[in-house]
Formats: structure tokens, sequence, C-alpha cells
């Protein structure tokens, strides 16, 4: 009995919990505004702002190569705990193996040139310079291209674009839609300026890639995003609902009033939330995919709160660096991967694909900034408010995605959803992994927004 009456009284806590975390008290909120920013150096200058396009080539210093070398040449290696794989994170004997690699094999030199064979740019905008990659395409007489704004995420860059850029920009067999892709880096990622202010969130990087696009000469144009990028492509859709044509995402989450209560009615009775299994088993049991999320995003908590800490030690050691992402490219690909010796990372890239995205990170200092981002955002990201999202939209789903959100939640959220994708395999790297069913999952939705809009002009 006494149990009884404690379980209804846990229940009905758990209800009223349930309904505050799920705003259900709060009125239907204003979308966020445009605003406006300044984020340079010191006081915002009374000059006309330079608003110039400028080519732009990667290059660096010999110095940074020999200093580079040395630090990697200074690794002091701990020594792993016996046959725990990846369990622990990145065993330090596989570090060893990158650094014999780093040092012997790696070919920076071929890697930039790859990266150099696409056009680049940086722009000022609110003080800040920031980078773009700008990919066009080769048209057939006749034929339009499509702007299409792809956003990265962290610990990424520009860089996981390179292998879809190519397959979005040529003419295809199955649609006339062709993309003309403008590939920017995150302020404090890579080649775009740091803030130097603090606040630099989401909102804010959604205005500075919005006016890019306006200042290309973009007033319309199509988004599309994972992880950070998945998140910032949604605050552009809020800001400038009237300048997106489309939005993508392949890591769309859900606030829904009351998605925490659905979760734990879920958890008992799964089939009166989803009535799919397949929809069911995304999100169902909820405690144990909870616990998965909870084992995999300590590294959140910290950038969330002190970036700067750990930002030290990463920015002065490669091989710290590189293990600190390298770790991610392995469980967020295939959690499998801590029962490896390897972390089954190889099976996905080249150790030379790893390598060249750890080492823009390190030869532009971008560590400390990148993690920066998340202590300007999640404290905001926890408290706000459910937003509809009313741009045409698609979603593509990952099967190896950290958390996943079933079609029926996404259609609340974004209420003009066109197309959702379950799609056969990948991962968390969505455009880096598996690029031909990103650009082909891209190229539906653009396809049938088109064709939309040609039906009702
Ligand atoms: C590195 O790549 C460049 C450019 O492809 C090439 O010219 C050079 O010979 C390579 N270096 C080595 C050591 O293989």
């Amino acid at each position: 009995m006494i149990f009884k009456v404690i379980s209804v009284f846990v229940l009905l806590l758990a209800v009223i919990v349930a309904l505050m975390l799920g705003g259900v008290f709060d009125t239907a909120p204003e979308p966020p505004e445009y605003g406006d920013g300044w984020w340079g150096k010191g006081e915002k200058p009374n000059t006309p702002p330079d608003e110039s396009i400028v080519p732009f080539e990667i290059q660096f210093e010999q110095s940074v190569f020999n200093d580079l070398k040395s630090r990697i040449r200074n690794t002091r290696f701990g020594v792993g705990l016996e046959d725990r794989r990846f369990n622990y994170g990145v065993r330090p004997e596989y570090m060893r193996n990158v650094a014999k690699y780093w040092l012997s094999s790696y070919n920076w030199t071929k890697q930039q040139e790859e990266i150099n064979t696409f056009d680049h740019f940086k722009t000022n905008i609110e003080g800040l310079d920031i980078h773009f990659m700008h990919v066009k395409p080769t048209l057939k007489a006749g034929q339009k291209a499509v702007p299409l704004l792809m956003i990265h995420g962290w610990p990424g860059s520009f860089y996981e674009y390179l292998k879809i850029a190519p397959l979005l920009t040529k003419v295809n067999d199955q649609s006339d839609v062709v993309f003309e892709l403008i590939c920017p880096s995150i302020p404090g990622y890579t080649f775009s300026e740091a803030s130097h202010k603090k606040g630099l969130d989401a909102l804010a990087v959604a205005r500075i890639f919005d006016k890019l696009m306006k200042r290309l000469g973009f007033r319309q144009y199509y988004i599309q995003g994972g992880d950070w990028g998945a998140y910032i492509i949604t605050k552009i859709a809020l800001i400038t609902p009237s300048s997106i044509l489309g939005l993508h995402s392949n890591m769309a989450t859900t606030r829904l009033p009351l998605q925490p209560l659905f979760l734990m009615i879920g958890s008992y009775f799964p089939s009166l939330i989803f009535s799919s299994k397949e929809d069911q088993d995304k999100v169902f049991p909820a405690g144990e995919k909870m616990a998965h999320i909870m084992l995999e995003t300590g590294y959140m908590h910290i950038q969330a709160t002190k970036p700067d800490t750990v930002g030290s030690a990463l920015n002065n050691s490669p091989i710290g660096l590189a293990a600190y992402i390298l770790e991610k490219f392995s469980t967020w690909t295939d959690p499998k991967g801590r029962d490896m010796d390897d972390g089954g990372i190889d099976k996905y890239w080249t150790l030379d694909e790893l390598l060249t995205n750890i080492m823009l990170y390190w030869m532009t200092g971008s560590i400390t900034p990148s993690m920066r981002f998340y202590k300007e955002n999640i404290a905001n990201a926890l408290q706000e408010p459910f937003y509809k999202i009313n741009v045409p939209s698609a979603v593509a789903d990952f099967p190896m995605e950290l958390s996943h959100t079933p079609e029926p939640w996404v259609r609340k959220q974004y209420v003009d959803l066109m197309q959702y994708t379950t799609m056969p395999r990948g991962g968390h790297f969505a455009a880096f992994e598996e690029p031909q069913l990103l650009a082909d999952d891209i190229r539906k939705f653009v396809t049938a927004v088109e064709l939309r809009k040609v039906k009702t002009p």
C-alpha cells in the first residue's frame, strides 16, 4: 500500500515538473529579433565598414611546422590500462601511432593544395573577418544555380564539405537542381576570426551568415547543417524566414511542450506516444538512451562552463588536441569504436583526412574559441521557449547520431516538414562520412520545394 501511495505521489510530482519543463505554462513566444552586433577588437569605429570580399588562400609559415614537429616529438605519452580499448577515452598507445604517422607520413602540403583547389574568401562582418568556401557549379545552358549555405559544427570545419561539394555542384541525372555552395566557418573556427567580446551565440552567428549571403547577392537561399550548424540554421529560419527557401537538417532536436512527460509515459507505454515501432526505438527505452547521452557529453559540460581552462592544455599539445578530437570522430560515428584498439576510426576515414581537420584547428589556434561557443549557447538553449519553424523543412536522421527525434515530433516543431529520411547508415559527421547519401537527400528535398513553388507560385 505504502508503495502505491509513494508511486502515485512521485508520478504526480513528475507530471508537474514535466509540465513546467515542457513550458506548457508559457505563452506562445515571439521569435527572436534580428538584432545587430559588434564583436571586433575595442570600440566599434565610426567610419563606414569595409564590406569588401577578399580572395583568400591557405598558407602557413615554415616556422609553424617546425614548432608543431618539435611538440609532437616531445609528447609525454601515458600508459593505457590493459585491455581497455577506447573505453576510457583515446588510448595512449594509439596516440603513439598517430604521432609516428603525423611526423613521418602525413603531408600537409598535399592537403593544403587540395583545400586550395576550392575558392576561399574573407569578408568583415560585425567586426570579424569571416572565412567562407565558395563552390560554383558548371551549368548547362538555361540552368540556374540554387544557393545553399552549409554550416559545420564542432569539432568539424568547412573541411567536412570537400567531398560533398563536387556532388552538389555537378549536373545530376535525377534532377535539374544544381547548387552554388557557401560554406562559412563559424567565428572562432579555423579561418574565421574569433569574437573579442563575450556573447557571440548561435543567434549572432545566424545573423552574421545571413548578412554574408545578402552581401554575396543572395536575397533568398537554402540552409543546411548538422551539429552547431543544425542549431544555427534554425536561428536563421527564425530571424529571417522570408530569406529562406528551405531548411535541411541532419541533426534535428525538438523541445516540445510536454516532451519530458511524453518521454516518461513512453518509457512504460511506448505505443501511446508513437504508433510505429521504428519511432519508438528511436527514443525508448528513454533511460537507456539518456544514459548513453550522459556518458558521451562530459565534454559539453566542460566546454559550456570553463572552455578556456581545458583550452590552455589543448592549444599547447598537438597530440592532446588530436586525442580530444579523434575520440569524437570515433564514438560519434560508431559507439562500438569504444571497444576497439584503434577506435574503429580507420574504417570511415583515412588518418590523413582526420589529421587535416585537426591541423586546421591547430594551425589557427581555434580550439579555445571553438569550445567557447558552448558557453555562449548552452545556458540559453536550455531556457529557450518552444519556437515553431515555418519554412519548408527536411530532416535526415542518421542511425549512429547521438540522439534521434522521430518524425511526428519533428513535424510539431518544423511545421512545414516536407521530407523525413531515416538513413540506412552513417553517423554524426554525415557530410564527411556519407557525402552521397546526404547529397541525394538534400537534392531530393530542394527539388520538391522548387516543384511546389512552380505549382503554387
Ligand atoms: C607532399 O606533397 C606535395 C604536393 O603534392 C609534393 O610536391 C611533395 O613531394 C610531397 N612530399 C613528400 C615528402 O611526399
